[in-house]
């Protein structure tokens, strides 16, 4: 599928808002990659490509010079709004992500973000007490010059920051264009929002890291007992950067009755990390029948849900009969400016932990909150399944 999407479609997408970044001491545009560090990247590439239907556009690995480990670029969606996944696996037994993966199993290693000013976010980030883990340099190749740095976010995750506006290659030196278009249609035209687990009080830490080393604003709040339930509770709340291209909701464990989902992430992930990617669709019930047929499993959702009366009062009207979302499983959630489609993946790799959702927006900025409760009792299903409740 080619879609051009325009500030408007983006608005009804993503949710993105006006932004004056002159203003902001640490502009962030968007999204540049999210780079996957995975046991097994060529097969993990190769599912993206069949399952997901993005499109290969990049490869980096012996062929082209880099003897330490495979990198594929792929991508969905189209110009703004195109998310790019790089899915990393060593290929030398000593590459450092031999032993990224050997502690945190399939993941994401950097969310990397697109900058206008790369130096400029240094130079506030260091002020702002941020951790610098790579210093703004530049890489080139025949296709131009990328400036580059790198700031440490939660346990090991990283954000990388890019300035691409001087390159015109395929995604960074060191990555030869490698064409192979996934299978049919895409199932996602852009990436909403990466949320992070991280320990038992350290959300508030987070959070105001966003604030004051990336200038992010707080979005939504949700606290206690609007997301416990009888096994586990969490807290949760919502930074965004100044357009909202950029969302991340960052969650902590609240003491439950007994273990709940995010010490089971912490513990698999062996400390914080991505817990889920939410993927904006255009078309949630073509995307769900999709990746249904080609086996990808769901959260199930309780035929009761779609039944409760209080449930269908407050979703009102929406774009399909309730019915064709109760078959799939599609959760809906309304709030003040308009409603959202939403559902959960069961987790992507071997490990309990990263997983993804898909959204399709309709004037909702929210996050699927009146959901959580549902949600929450249909993880502890799986998790009581795999015995970790
Ligand atoms: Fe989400």
């Amino acid at each position: 599928m080619t879609v051009s999407f325009s500030k408007d479609d983006l608005r009804e997408l993503v949710g993105l808002v006006a932004h004056d970044p002159s203003a902001d001491e640490f502009p962030v545009t968007g999204w540049d990659a999210v780079v996957w560090v995975v046991g097994n990247a060529t097969l993990t590439a190769h599912y993206f490509r069949t399952v997901y239907g993005m499109d290969l556009v990049a490869y980096s690995g012996p062929e082209t010079g880099n003897r330490d480990h495979h990198g594929y670029l792929l991508t969905s969606g189209e110009g703004d709004a195109a998310v790019r996944f790089v899915v990393t696996g060593a290929v030398d037994p000593d590459s450092p992500l031999a032993e990224h993966h050997r502690r945190h199993g399939d993941g994401v290693g950097d969310i990397a973000l697109r900058v206008p000013d790369v130096d400029r976010c240094i130079e506030h980030a260091r002020r702002a007490g941020a951790r610098i883990l790579d210093e703004p340099h530049d890489v080139s190749d025949e296709h131009g010059t990328v400036r580059i740095a790198a700031i440490a976010a939660y346990g090991d995750t990283r954000h990388t920051l890019v300035d691409r506006s001087r390159y015109h290659g395929p995604y960074l030196p060191g990555y030869q264009a490698r064409h192979q278009p996934g299978s049919g249609e895409q199932v996602f035209q852009a990436l909403d929002h990466v949320v992070g687990n991280v320990e038992l009080g350290a959300m508030d830490r987070w959070v105001d890291f966003y604030h004051r080393v990336m200038g992010f604003t707080n979005m939504a709040e949700f606290i206690g007992a609007d997301i416990a339930t009888d096994y586990s509770a969490l807290m949760s709340k919502v930074v965004a950067s100044g357009n909202h291209m950029v969302k991340f909701p960052l969650n902590e464990p609240a003491a439950g009755k007994r273990k709940s989902q995010i010490d089971e992430f912490l513990r698999f992930y062996q400390g914080p990390g991505a817990q889920h990617l939410a993927l904006a669709t255009t078309d949630i019930l073509a995307a769900v029948d999709r990746l249904r047929a080609a086996g990808v499993e769901f959260l199930a959702t309780p035929d009761s849900y779609y039944d409760d009366p209080e449930l269908r009062a407050r979703i009102g009207r929406v774009r399909v009969p309730v019915e064709e979302l109760k078959k799939r499983g599609i959760l809906v959630d309304r709030d003040e400016d308009g409603y959202l489609l939403q559902i959960f993946t069961k987790p992507f790799g071997d490990r309990p932990t990263v997983f993804f959702e898909l959204i399709e927006r309709h004037g909702s900025a929210g996050f699927g909150k009146g959901n959580f409760r549902a949600l929450f009792e249909a993880i502890e299903r799986e998790q009581a399944a795999r015995g970790n409740l």
